[in-house]
């Protein structure tokens, strides 16, 4: 017999195209197939600590498929930062009678799942992130789409950099792995590729950029990711803000690069930074499906009380694992298959 089960979900840190699909896979079977009631939290834990509630039904879900963004709220909240907050957490769980959690979100959202599964909460986890960097999931719904906005913005880049003979640097997200700059880079046929998992030297950048030019090369595009480092002591960063998980603000590497490569090279360079464009908007098809794959695998996760577990991809299918080997370690670029790949097509 199934019992029906009362169900909050949240959606935390930073926004990501498909969110709205797996909200509406989780809602749609949680009511429909189990009888659930469901609960929407607001911005992430924030709503679970401050007992921030919105209805959820599936009345409520009909046409957030196509929707960028999230009808929950989402905030970077951490309950473990502030002394007292876990505890008004589970109080808000009591009072609302909340059975399990879906928690929807990246790395820190999925820590703090984790942490509060170790407490003994009831919570499955759902891998967001337009970033890829997630451990024990193949793919994150989110990044596809991140990387179509991308390889669009590089497309249209193009064209304008040859009709001037300039180089055009994009810089795109991901925090510390190149995943986004990888595939938007390979993709949109980028001359150079700048990722965190490989420092770069400037100089070299500039003298590879100098000889294609030599060649009669004129248009390059040097996608850079926000994260990439330059080779210890060749280049020196600005350090940002950090945020609530301690995190600092990554962006604007972008503006040095080019800055650079144009001193270097004498070549006008111009900077693109296409910030949290890759965020918004509607979600690719291929995104939409996922996200949804994820969504009814949560909710019958909840049904399975299979806690502490996150849903994931592996081999093209969606399975569940610990929480604790999703948020273990960053999922970074492996350089050397890339290189592979790319090769043939640089230099
Ligand atoms: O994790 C997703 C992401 O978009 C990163 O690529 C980026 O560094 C970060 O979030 C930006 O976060 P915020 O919108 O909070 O500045």
């Amino acid at each position: 017999m199934v019992l029906p089960v009362r169900v909050g979900v949240l959606t935390g840190g930073g926004d990501c195209p498909g969110l709205n699909a797996v909200i509406r896979a989780v809602v749609r079977k949680g009511e429909r197939a189990y009888g659930d009631e469901l609960v929407g939290f607001r911005d992430g834990w924030r709503g679970v600590v401050e007992g921030l509630t919105t209805p959820l039904d599936v009345e409520r879900c009909r046409g957030i498929l196509p929707r960028g963004g999230t009808i929950l709220g989402s905030s970077r909240t951490n309950p473990y930062r502030t002394e007292g907050d876990v505890a008004r957490l589970r109080a808000t769980l009591a009072d609302l009678g909340v059975d399990a959690l879906v928690a929807i979100g990246g790395e820190d959202t999925l820590g703090v799942a984790h942490r509060l599964h170790g407490e003994g909460v009831a919570v499955v986890g759902v891998p967001k992130t337009i970033d890829n960097d997630l451990s024990a999931t193949e793919l994150s719904f989110g990044f596809h789409t991140a990387v179509q906005i991308c390889v669009d913005a590089i497309d249209r880049l193009h064209t304008t950099a040859e009709s001037h003979d300039r180089v055009m640097v994009c810089e795109v997200m991901g925090r510390h792995a190149g995943w986004i700059a990888t595939y938007a880079g390979l993709a949109g046929g980028a001359a150079e590729i700048l990722i965190p998992e490989q420092p770069f030297d400037i100089a070299e950048v500039a003298e590879r950029i100098r000889r294609r030019h030599e060649l009669g090369r004129y248009a390059s595009i040097v996608v850079v990711a926000e994260g990439a480092t330059p080779r210890e002591g060749t280049l020196t960063m600005a350090s940002g803000e950090r945020d609530e998980f301690g995190h600092v603000r990554l962006g604007g590497i972008g503006a040095t690069v080019a800055a650079e490569i144009e001193r270097r090279t004498g070549f006008e360079t111009r900077v693109t930074i296409l910030g949290h464009i890759q965020r918004g908007g509607t979600p690719t098809a291929f995104d939409r499906v996922l996200a949804t794959r994820f969504g009814i695998a949560a909710i019958e996760a909840v049904h399975d009380s299979a806690y502490g577990h996150m849903v994931a991809l592996q081999a093209g299918e969606v399975v569940r694992v610990p929480l604790s080997a999703a948020v273990a370690e960053l999922k970074t670029v492996d350089v050397a298959t890339f290189a592979r790949v790319a090769g043939p097509f640089f230099g």
